[in-house]
């Protein structure tokens, strides 16, 4: 029985992934840890633990004493809010990550998952259909941090045998969580304004094309890679993965379909210009080639399920 540790349950990806892990591998063996003193509710079904990422300590003791073997490291902070602390960010996103690598070049850990980003691109990188290897300038605290990340990550892979896996997420879209502090987060705050009734001020200017994806495709896609033999994992940074690609105008049409009366302005802020330094669409064809990525929903069918699903407070 193996047991498997989420750190950073209680973030956008993390709550998601706990339910659908638990779900695979059992309630018992999958164990989610947060900085929070509380579990968060919707992830009552199973154990949960108080983690700060950054005791490097106290980490390693829980890991070592209950004998884990798979960890996801999800607790980072996101673009917007990391240019905001760059200090901070650089400490969150890296220092945890050395933690867990180590644990795992000591033979503690057997697999860790660590999530990447479209923000490890900038504005010198291809930016339609953007290729898995390619110019990469980051421009964010947070992309640099992603990029380095990255570069460890296939480094203790190279030099220590360390099976860690990993992918450049695009946007995340979902209704069980709320992300937080990133720049492709107008695409979940726009459905709950348009479920309101309310008209949505966008961050971005309207013709600004982001890739993106429905979260169920991003769960599944984590855990097909984890799952795959350890010999199709080829790539050792992180896998390109798609989705759709959409714009603020192109996500607000396909709500006004099935809301006729939703509006939307625009009043750009300092996220445009991060927003323009990433692709507007990814191409991950070495996912689909070396284990098997496909994803299933597209603008529309998002559109739908998110309307139907999301709950607003009147
Ligand atoms: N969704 C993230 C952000 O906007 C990108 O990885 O920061």
């Amino acid at each position: 029985m193996i047991k498997t540790l989420i750190i950073g349950a209680g973030g956008q990806i993390g709550t998601e992934l706990v339910l659908e892990l638990r779900k695979i591998k059992g309630n018992d063996t999958v164990i989610a840890a947060d900085v929070k003193d509380y579990c968060p509710p919707l992830l009552v079904n199973g154990p949960y633990v108080k983690i700060d990422a950054l005791d490097r300590e106290g980490v390693r003791d829980y890991i070592i004493s209950n004998e884990i073997k798979e960890v996801y490291l999800l607790a980072a902070l996101l673009s917007a809010t990391a240019e905001k602390n760059p200090d901070f960010a650089w400490k969150l996103n890296m220092e945890g990550l050395f933690t867990i690598l180590d644990l795992a070049k000591e033979g503690h850990i057997s697999k860790i998952f660590w999530p990447s980003s479209i923000a490890v691109f900038g504005p010198t990188t291809p930016m339609d259909n953007t290729p898995q290897h390619t110019i990469m300038e980051p421009t964010t605290v947070y992309g640099i941090s992603k990029q380095a990340g990255e570069r460890w990550c296939e480094y203790y892979f190279n030099k220590f045998n360390v099976d860690v896996r990993s992918i450049r997420y695009p946007g995340l879209i979902s209704y069980k969580s709320f992300p937080g502090g990133g720049t492709t987060d107008y695409a979940v705050d726009i459905f709950y304004k348009a479920k309101a009734g309310k008209q949505f001020t966008c961050f971005l200017k309207e013709d600004t094309a982001l890739p993106m994806m429905f979260m169920d495709d991003a769960i599944n896609a984590t855990i097909q890679l984890m799952e795959a033999p350890a010999e199709n994992v080829k790539i050792r940074s992180a896998y390109n993965l798609g989705g759709i690609s959409f714009t603020p105008k192109a996500i607000s049409e396909a709500i006004q379909k099935v809301i006729p009366e939703f509006e939307i302005v625009y009043q750009p802020d300092f996220r445009q210009v991060i927003a323009e330094s990433w692709p507007n669409s990814i191409d991950d064809s070495y996912a689909e080639k070396e284990w098997g990525w496909k994803h299933q929903f597209d603008l529309d069918t998002m559109v739908k399920v998110m309307l139907e699903n999301i709950k607003v407070e009147h």
